[in-house]
């Protein structure tokens, strides 16, 4: 692994309105961190970034419904740039939610304070054919004049991200249609009707790739694929349900306009998952280049510790792990092929902040000298977490170097 250099570090330390270390643009660190070429301090954004914890986020909420937010682009683009503004993040996650281009596939959605709804939800064939494909420029024009006006904005100097639910994820909430319930309805129809489940997840996969094509065209300069729930399956299950429609959205999103091989990605032949070995990952694109056809893609599991190798196979550059997974553990199982992202528990933001502050120091001080490190919590933000602790991870993350 290449060393950062002792003398672009230092330790975490002065006081929050000290000048932080110049070094690269945002943009430009968090291209080198996704492809293994950072030299500096990591990158930090953070899960739910633009959320209720911030009460201007509460002040918009309380005049307009979250979905309402989302569709308008005037707003999303204003909360997006929130944690931009007040608290000087790396990076710009669009604000949007996983489950809306769902809609767009003809399946109504509703938000409640309990959670998300559908009211009509995916359990037989004909629901399955009821489904329609997505014109992401059509039924998700919102995000993608959010993402184009959020690059306006940001220039060349802070990444945009776009980001979409993975297809078990979203089948699970398609599935169950309630909140609350989790994974158990999905895997029920996992060993009832396997051939029904992979029929349900080739139209999300199908889906999910165009829509985020669509999103790296309008701008996106690197993606997060959220597939929350896939890490409550064993590894045989992960395998034959989750990994070959994961490879397929990475393989199309690496070759923007080609047409790729679906037959074969879907063929289960125990090899072919690893075709996309991790030290091939990081290899994609040139950070310089502007070449759109390569922004980085993230994978994000929840529980995925037992699935990393498979997740690593996926063909997503930046693995984002959760907090129970162990980064030096993750690192030693995968080698230095693969960029990190990752984990402190959101729930230790309810530390004082000085522990907080400490905490992320000894994250970094384990980290140092790897140049395929994004900073970010293990999952989202909690909507009750102190907003001076949140601002004390970004600022000590930002004073770790240059
Ligand atoms: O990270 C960001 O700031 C960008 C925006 C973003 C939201 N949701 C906004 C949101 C992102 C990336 C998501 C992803 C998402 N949405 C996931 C995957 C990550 C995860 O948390 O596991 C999932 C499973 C969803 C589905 C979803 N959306 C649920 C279950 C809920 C209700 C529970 C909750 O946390 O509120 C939402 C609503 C939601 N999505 C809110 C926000 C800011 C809260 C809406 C409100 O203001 O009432």
């Amino acid at each position: 692994m290449i060393g950062m250099g002792t003398e672009n570090l230092q330790a975490p330390e002065g006081s929050p309105s000290s000048v932080p270390p110049r070094g690269p643009a945002p943009l430009e660190r968090f291209l080198a961190a996704a492809r293994g070429r950072n030299r500096g301090r990591p990158p930090v954004w953070l899960m739910r970034q633009a959320g209720r914890y911030l009460p201007e986020y509460r002040a918009i909420r309380g005049r307009r419904s979250f979905k309402e937010m989302c569709q308008d682009p005037d707003l999303a683009v204003e909360v997006s740039l929130l944690p931009h503004r007040l608290l000087g993040v790396d990076a710009v996650i669009v604000f949007y939610d996983i489950l809306i281009p769902l809609e767009g596939m003809g399946m109504p959605l509703q938000y409640t304070d309990e959670g998300p709804v559908f009211t009509d939800p995916v359990r037989d064939e004909g629901a399955l054919c009821r489904l329609r494909p997505l014109e992401p420029e059509h039924h998700t024009a919102s995000i993608l004049t959010a993402i184009r006006r959020l690059k306006e904005e940001l220039g060349a100097e802070k990444p945009v991200l776009g980001f979409a639910g993975g297809p078990f994820t979203l089948a699970s909430y398609l599935v169950e249609g309630r909140p609350g319930m989790g994974v158990e309805a999905v895997k029920r129809i996992l060993f009832q009707a396997p051939a029904f489940l992979h029929r349900l997840l080739e139209r999300l996969a199908e889906m999910t790739a165009a829509y985020l094509k669509a999103q790296v065209r309008a701008g996106a300069d690197a993606v997060q694929l959220f597939d929350t729930w896939a890490g409550q399956l064993g590894k045989e299950e992960y395998r034959e349900f989750v990994l070959p429609y994961q490879r397929w959205i990475f393989r199309e999103l690496g070759d923007l306009n080609g047409a790729i091989d679906r037959q074969a990605l879907l063929s289960r032949d125990g090899d072919g998952y690893f075709r996309d070995s991790a030290s091939a990952a990081l290899c994609s694109g040139d950070p310089r280049d502007g070449d759109k056809r390569h922004a980085p893609a993230i994978l994000f599991v929840k529980d995925g510790n037992h699935v990393l190798e498979e997740m690593a196979g996926s063909g997503a550059q930046v693995l984002s792990l959760d907090w129970r997974s162990s980064l030096d553990g993750a690192r030693e199982r995968l080698g230095a092929g693969i960029a990190l992202q990752g984990n402190l528990d959101p729930a230790a933001l309810f530390a004082p902040v000085e522990a907080v502050r400490r905490r992320v120091g000894e994250m970094l001080a384990g980290r140092q000298g790897d140049p395929a490190y994004i900073f970010n919590l293990g999952h989202g933000l909690l909507p009750e977490t102190p907003v001076d602790s949140v601002q004390a991870v970004v600022e000590t993350v930002k004073s770790f170097g240059s």
